[in-house]
């Protein structure tokens, strides 16, 4: 008996400070860059632009400088590197809080900013700078970044580009998806290269320049994707119409929002296939929807197929976690599961099917 209590009051206590140095890591966004991005093709074409080999970089949030070490293993080159943080992991490194008191007079900047989104701080009763207009921390952390400096790389969540933010200055977003490999024994996907070691967050390479007079190109790794203009262009038009209504129990379409680990499988269903699922009313995955007129079902399906492989499912939000395909599992929003379903009402209106 003494001993099962003690033993419990041991692993509390673990529980406890692993706890606590989870959120100390979340607080600061401390999670080390381990993968390698700056290999990839337009990483390189930025590098040469922007004079890399020729200018001092700066890393305003180096953890244990990590993202020199990556550079030059991609066998980048520059002239020296200034490396500041608010908990220097590694020696060299000046400690300075740079969110509030950012180094001027650097050109080019190679980073991975803190990540924290303030839901995430406010729930976890973690700090959060209350200055900001931004939800996450890594956006404010790149809109110093961009207004000290003409050239920034920045690894960051790769939800960012559906942000609409910083676009003047954005001239590559790169979607990083980690390699995997199958095989015949082991059918899921065994991931190879991963960006971190302690999260499967899924991670984007935004790439500014001081001066963009063209589109975002948009990239998975080394395959472009297009511009992020022409991409927009395969989405239907915005629907406000509120008499579609989601999360009705008594809805007439059903929705599986989400991809299930095998493959690209988000689609809508026929209610009944969702039997007795009880739908909660802040769920965003599996739905009734009540529609006010006759829906087609196959045509919302073909639809939706035919935007996710125009888009490259830029535009849908991606989870953690690999598919069997080895491509990321996505989620499909009410926004645009509406504007599917209204612009399908808008062609059967309009007569054409
Ligand atoms: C996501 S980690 C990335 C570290 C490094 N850039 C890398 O890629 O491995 C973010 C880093 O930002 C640092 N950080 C958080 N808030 C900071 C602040 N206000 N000023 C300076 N550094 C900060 C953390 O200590 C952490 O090392």
């Amino acid at each position: 008996m003494y001993i099962t209590s003690r033993l419990s009051i041991y692993k509390t206590t673990i529980q406890l400070i692993l706890k606590q140095k989870m959120d100390e890591k979340r607080a600061n966004g401390r999670y080390y860059t381990c993968g390698n991005p700056f290999q990839i093709k337009p990483f390189q074409r930025w590098a040469k632009d922007s004079d890399l080999e020729q200018q001092v970089a700066l890393e305003p949030f180096a953890g244990a400088k990590h993202i020199p070490q990556l550079i030059d293993t991609a066998q980048l080159k520059c002239q020296d590197w200034k490396t500041y943080d608010i908990e220097p992991g590694a020696k060299g490194i000046l400690q300075r809080d740079t969110l509030t008191d950012f180094p001027k007079g650097f050109d080019v900047c190679i980073t991975n900013p803190p990540w924290l989104a303030r839901n995430s701080a406010t729930r976890r009763g973690l700090p959060f700078p209350e200055s900001t207009k931004y939800n996450d921390l890594y956006k404010y952390a790149l809109d110093q970044c961009l207004t000290n400096c003409g050239w920034v790389a920045a690894i960051i969540p790769e939800a960012f580009i559906r942000s609409g933010l910083f676009l003047d200055r954005l001239s590559d977003f790169i979607s990083i998806v980690p390699q995997t490999h199958i095989t015949e024994q082991n059918r899921e996907p065994k991931v190879t290269s991963n960006m971190f070691k302690d999260t499967e967050h899924p991670v984007g390479l935004a790439l500014f320049e001081p001066n963009v007079n063209s589109d975002v190109r948009v990239w998975r790794n080394n395959q472009m994707l297009g511009k992020l203009d022409e991409l927009r262009k395969h989405l239907p038009l915005p629907s406000s119409n509120r008499n579609i209504v989601f999360n009705e129990q008594d809805g007439n379409l059903g929705l599986i929002a989400i991809d299930n680990t095998v493959s690209a499988s988000i689609r809508f269903c026929l209610p009944a296939e969702l039997g007795g699922y009880k739908i909660r009313s802040h769920c965003r995955s599996i739905t009734k929807i009540g529609v006010p007129w006759d829906v087609d079902i196959d045509m919302l399906n073909t639809r939706l197929t035919t935007i996710r492989e125009n888009t490259y499912d830029v535009f849908f939000t991606a989870f953690k976690g690999l598919r069997r395909d080895g491509c990321y599992r996505r989620r499909l929003d009410w926004k645009l599961a509406r504007a599917i379903i209204d612009g399908d009402y808008s062609q059967l209106k309009l007569g054409i099917t």
